[in-house]
């Protein structure tokens, strides 16, 4: 593959600082070589700077599950970029269907966060992915491609961009999409990409899987065509596991 795959751990509301210690010092013994395949963890914000220090010497990367788009102000209980950045991260998750579902997330709210993610030179991994309702509809291709071009109104093409397909049934529910189902959709994502941008560009970004990832399935979807890594939720959580998935990754 000309793509470098990247193994992304969405920790979600979990781990306290002392658990999260406890895994980097599991996981990180376990993934020393980082030319071949890219990681990211992504903590909760209380965590993400005493993660980074156990980062320093590793080729781990830092990353956010969520941020605010703007600079500074009074946004009670948000986070912005600057502070991101300020505390090591290098990535922020955009736009996951948990906040889209749980916290309202709209398009035109993940829209200003992608754009203020390159504003401030974080790597935004965009997720997007139909329910089971909207799958059985035969919908699934409309609504992600509906999400996408909300997401990306007025961004400029660019490389720093990591898209993450997720279909809402197969988050911690273990039952994973195929991985041709799963392809045909990273496939769909790419051509809309070269439509929209170019396809020099298409060709380079990054398109992972996510939704129930274990060591047992992490091969089949990597030996998909359009399949660049994947989004870890659950089985990120045991360093045991996420390195597993790492190391069957490339
Ligand atoms: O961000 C990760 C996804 O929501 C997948 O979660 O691996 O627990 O199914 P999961």
């Amino acid at each position: 593959k000309i793509r470098k795959p990247f193994l992304i751990a969405n920790w979600k509301m979990h781990k306290t600082l002392g658990e999260a210690e406890s895994f980097c010092r599991d996981f990180l013994p376990r993934v020393k070589d980082g030319g071949r395949v890219d990681i990211a963890i992504c903590p909760p914000f209380t965590c993400l700077f005493h993660v980074k220090s156990f980062l320093a010497s590793s080729p781990v990367k830092l990353g956010a599950q969520n941020m605010f788009w703007e600079e500074k102000g009074a946004y009670t209980g948000e986070v912005s970029p600057v502070m991101l950045v300020d505390a090591g991260c290098e990535l922020v998750i955009i736009g996951h269907s948990e906040r889209r579902i749980i916290l309202g997330e709209t398009d035109a709210m993940i829209n200003c966060k992608v754009k203020a993610a390159l504003q401030y030179g974080l790597l935004p991994v965009l997720c997007v992915g139909e329910t089971l309702k909207e799958r059985q509809e035969k919908k699934a291709k409309e609504v992600v491609r509906k999400q996408l071009q909300e997401a990306l109104e007025g961004v400029e093409k660019t490389e720093n961009l990591v898209i993450a397909y997720e279909p809402v049934w197969a988050i911690g529910s273990g039952l994973n999409a195929s991985p041709e189902d799963a392809e045909e959709i990273a496939s769909f994502i790419r051509g809309l990409l070269a439509d929209w941008w170019d396809r020099e560009i298409s060709s380079r970004l990054r398109i992972l899987y996510g939704g129930s990832v274990k060591p047992e399935n992490i091969s089949l979807f990597m030996q998909k065509e359009n399949i660049d890594g994947a989004l870890v939720g659950g089985a990120s959580l045991d360093p045991y596991s996420f390195a597993e998935i790492v190391r069957l990754s490339v």
